[in-house]
């Protein structure tokens, strides 16, 4: 009809979401939708995804029947007095707007007849309404709808419907540049041509279109302008995000509420601090975690697990951390060591620390529940505690995973952390274990469901299912049924790897977890992983938008494993990854069983220099890469930094993931294709300098040619930047004390300016309780001044011994440190160097140049 046809294909949103159906007119109209074939002139790729059967502009929808003030905003009363389609239709709502502060809003809508689940993160409890918000929001009430404007632009309009097992909601977008919306395998751009992107933690190899071990229903949208907001829904059930050319979003989600906040940022960087204020910032790592780590499965013993330790050390390459995998364990058991095969790991351990050099190694959720009683501690005692799943008839659900048949531990419980805890206490009373490797906490089952299956009802087979892969909430986990504690699996499911996480701690020093599975609010416990990648180029590729979009999460430390996890890496691709993988935040090479050995020392001599070189770089810029993980857990700030962050006003930096920052200068330019001397890079408006020589080019904003030789990996520092560094070593803890090398990159004006956080690097809370010391370097005018802002003994130990400055357009006649004439070196290429300078790094100084 008329109605129908005037909505343009872009702007349909779908009514018949269910897959593998072929929706006809008959079926369509019985939803009261409209049913127009998508036009066939299109061609196939464009025509893919539009929906044949869209709703109708005068869909039943709900009305705004009333509307009261409240301390905070508003709430409201929404009705809706026709039955849809799905059963289970909520006519009666509650709406309550939140303004929480001035560039956060918060929306809920709940019912007000039945309590529904609602994630058990903690989430700021506003008290006051926000004085002058940076936006309006203006309510329809017929049908209902919801409008959140900046000032003038950025509209978020939003359509609605609900049911008991079906939430949707719809909003324009303002732009198609959309990012976040984790945990997928993408461009970090996300496309907005019918593009779905489905949340549910699933253990699989990541692959495009699917729903992988994560899920985080945030997402950052770009306005005109340069103005970004962003949108989060507080919610854990598997969904749908549904992304549209109009351009438009739907949330499609089967459980909780709706319960969203927006941010008004109003650049891209503050939107992520709003949003990391309400989920929580990252912990600060432990300084080895910055450090480089090396894991692979089948090492097959510790001896020679050992070996490989003791060939880096001989090669002079740096090494922070030593992993160990399944193989490990006695029978693949958690809290076991294999006595025949393993027999040496406390004495590999004790090795390690004796090189200051840290051990980590796995744990699966998955305990064996099928060894002789009495014989296995974890699952007799988590039997006798009931830390255990259940299943919907209140017995332990049994799956399978690597030890055989299994049962999962309860993280929502506070007893399973304590069974939890006291576990890895006995563990590490024989294996001194450093930090640990939470995988497989999906949770992941080599069977759909359990052993008996899952029963059949409404939370097995909803009457929607999103796009999870293979169509069944059980695929490869356990039962949407079972039963936690806190809730059914249904709602808890995502949460299992966060769960995990906050319970796997071992007190003392900041604790060093890397986890698989992660939901908002993750950072606070722990690092992540990019999963089981393949050694191909491409994975090369995609793993750098995949660490910007955790960056934007709220968990920095994440990185990919290093030459591929599955297939063999031919040494060129090793060796660039190597040097991509020394900018990942978390950077570690690991590698999947019976594939050939791929640690930089399982090379030629050439290849394994060329990767020992990109490692001591890494180590030799610790003191940037920790002060800017201090910034991320002090501010909410990103540490690998999508260009775009920092030029959002540069509509050609929005789409690059071949590239990108530390923080607001270091710009990393990886080569990520086979055979090549060259690198096409982006360079931002301004003055850059290469970091290895300070020569400096002048972009407009274009791509540049940049010879990429394949021992060196492309560095540029942007003008107006000061880079602390400092001699690498082979450990962080050495590294960590050497001196310090400043490098300062002018701007056309002579200016530049930087910052060092700087404590014992381990213990926990030292910003909190002021056990540490903050320095900020500037330049201007011919002077650099240092000043500590707060001041620590352990600034005391360090010594600022040279300086470079890039861009200093005359040679010096003289220069002066504190005053006191010193020795120089200037070259023609503008760089200034003065050497041997002995200042304590505690003490205020200046140098400068006339
Ligand atoms: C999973 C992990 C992988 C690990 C393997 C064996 O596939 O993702 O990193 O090596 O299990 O534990």
């Amino acid at each position: 009809s008329e109605a129908c046809s005037v909505i343009p294909e872009p702007w349909r949103f779908d009514c018949y979401p269910e897959r593998g159906v072929v929706v006809t007119k008959e079926m369509c109209e019985a939803r009261n939708c409209c049913f127009i074939p998508a036009s066939s002139s299109l061609p196939p790729s464009r025509r893919n995804g539009i929906p044949w059967c869209f709703y109708p502009q005068e869909f039943p929808s709900y009305s705004l029947v009333s509307l009261n003030d409240t301390s905070l905003g508003q709430k409201g009363q929404l009705v809706r007095e026709v039955k849809t389609y799905y059963p289970g239709d909520i006519l009666n709502l509650e709406l309550e707007i939140r303004h929480e502060t001035d560039t956060r809003l918060r929306v809920r809508i709940t019912d007000p007849s039945n309590s529904r689940f609602e994630v058990p993160i903690t989430v700021p409890n506003a008290t006051e309404k926000a004085e002058s918000p940076a936006y309006t929001v203006e309510l329809s009430k017929e049908p209902f709808g919801l409008i959140v404007k900046r000032s003038s632009t950025g509209a978020v309009a939003v359509i609605l419907i609900l049911y008991m097992h079906f939430l949707q909601f719809s909003s324009s977008l303002p732009s198609q540049f959309i990012y976040g919306l984790g945990e997928h395998r993408s461009s970090f751009l996300h496309d907005v041509q019918w593009n779905t992107l489905t949340m549910w933690a699933r253990d699989v190899p990541p692959m495009e279109m699917t729903n992988l071990y994560g899920a985080h229903p945030f997402y950052l949208a770009m306005e005109e302008g340069g103005n970004a907001y962003g949108l989060f829904l507080l919610n854990s059930n598997a969904m749908d995000v549904v992304l549209q050319p109009a351009p438009a979003v739907t949330w499609r989600t089967i459980g909780g509420i709706l319960d969203f906040y927006i941010f008004l940022g109003p650049d891209p960087g503050s939107v992520i601090e709003q949003y990391q204020e309400v989920i929580g910032f990252p912990a600060m790592p432990i300084y080895w975690a910055l450090g480089y780590h090396l894991c692979r499965w089948g090492y097959g013993s510790s001896n020679a697990t050992w070996e490989v330790v003791k060939k880096m050390r001989n090669s002079g390459t740096p090494q922070d951390a030593q992993w160990n995998d399944i193989d490990y364990m006695n029978h693949f058991m958690d809290f076991t060591f294999d006595p025949a095969n393993f027999a040496t790991l406390p004495d590999l351990v004790k090795d390690l620390h004796a090189h200051d050099q840290r051990y980590v190694m796995i744990l699966d959720p998955g305990i064996s529940s099928t060894q002789a009683e009495g014989s296995y501690w974890p699952y007799d005692e988590g039997l006798r505690r009931g830390v255990f799943i259940n299943d919907s008839d209140g017995n332990t659900l049994i799956g399978k995973v690597w030890p055989g048949l299994t049962a999962y531990p309860d993280f929502s419980d506070h007893v399973t952390h304590e069974w939890w805890y006291d576990n890895l206490k006995s563990f590490h009373e024989k294996v001194p274990f450093d930090g640990l490797w939470i995988d497989m906490n999906e949770p992941s089952n080599f069977l759909d469901g359990s052993t008996k299956g899952c029963p059949s009802n409404s939370l097995e087979n909803p009457p929607y299912t999103p796009g999870v892969l293979g169509g069944l909430l059980r695929g490869k986990t356990v039962c949407a049924s079972a039963q936690h504690k806190h809730s059914l699996h249904y709602n808890m499911h995502s949460l299992y790897g966060l769960m995990e996480a906050k319970a796997s701690r071992i007190v003392g020093k900041r604790p060093f977890v890397i986890s698989r599975s992660t939901f908002p609010s993750h950072g606070m416990y722990s690092g992540h992983w990019l999963g089981d990648n393949r050694s191909h180029w491409k994975d090369l590729y995609t793993s750098i938008a995949g660490i910007l979009t955790f960056n934007i999460l709220g968990i920095p430390l994440v990185g990919a494993d290093i030459c591929g996890f599955s297939e063999q890496p031919q040494e060129e691709l090793c060796v660039r990854w190597t040097q991509l993988g020394a900018f990942y935040p978390f950077t570690r090479n690991h590698n999947a069983i019976d594939m050939k050995p791929q640690d930089p020392t399982a090379f030629s001599s050439l290849a394994g220099t060329a990767m020992k070189q990109a490692l001591l770089l890494r180590y030799s810029l610790f003191p940037l890469l920790y002060t800017l993980f201090h910034h991320a857990h002090v501010h909410g700030h990103t540490v690998a930094r999508p260009l775009m962050f920092e030029f959002p006003n540069d509509t050609k930096t929005y789409g690059i993931d071949r590239q990108f920052l530390w923080g607001s200068g270091l710009l990393i330019t990886p080569v990520l294709d086979p055979g090549v001397n060259y690198v096409v890079g982006y360079f931002p408006e301004g003055l850059w300098y290469d970091y290895y020589t300070g020569n400096s080019v002048r972009s407009k904003g274009e791509d540049m040619r940049l010879p990429a030789p394949l021992d060196q990996i492309n560095l540029h520092l942007r003008e107006g930047t000061i880079t602390p560094t400092q001699t690498p070593n082979l450990t962080l803890w050495v590294s960590s004390g050497q001196p310090l090398h400043l490098v300062s990159a002018l701007s056309e004006d002579g200016s530049a300016s930087g910052d060092l956080f700087w404590d014992d690097g381990e213990s926990i809370d030292t910003y909190e309780t002021n056990q540490y010391a903050y320095i900020v370097f500037s330049v201007s005018q011919s002077v650099m001044t240092s000043q500590v802002l707060h001041n620590h003994v352990e600034a005391t130990f360090i010594t600022v011994q040279s300086a470079t400055f890039y861009g200093v357009k005359q040679a010096p006649g003289k220069v002066l440190v504190n005053s006191q004439e010193v020795s120089f070196i200037y070259r023609p290429n503008q760089v200034l160097t003065v050497a041997d300078l002995g200042l304590n790094l505690s003490k205020n100084f200046t140098i400068s140049w006339m």
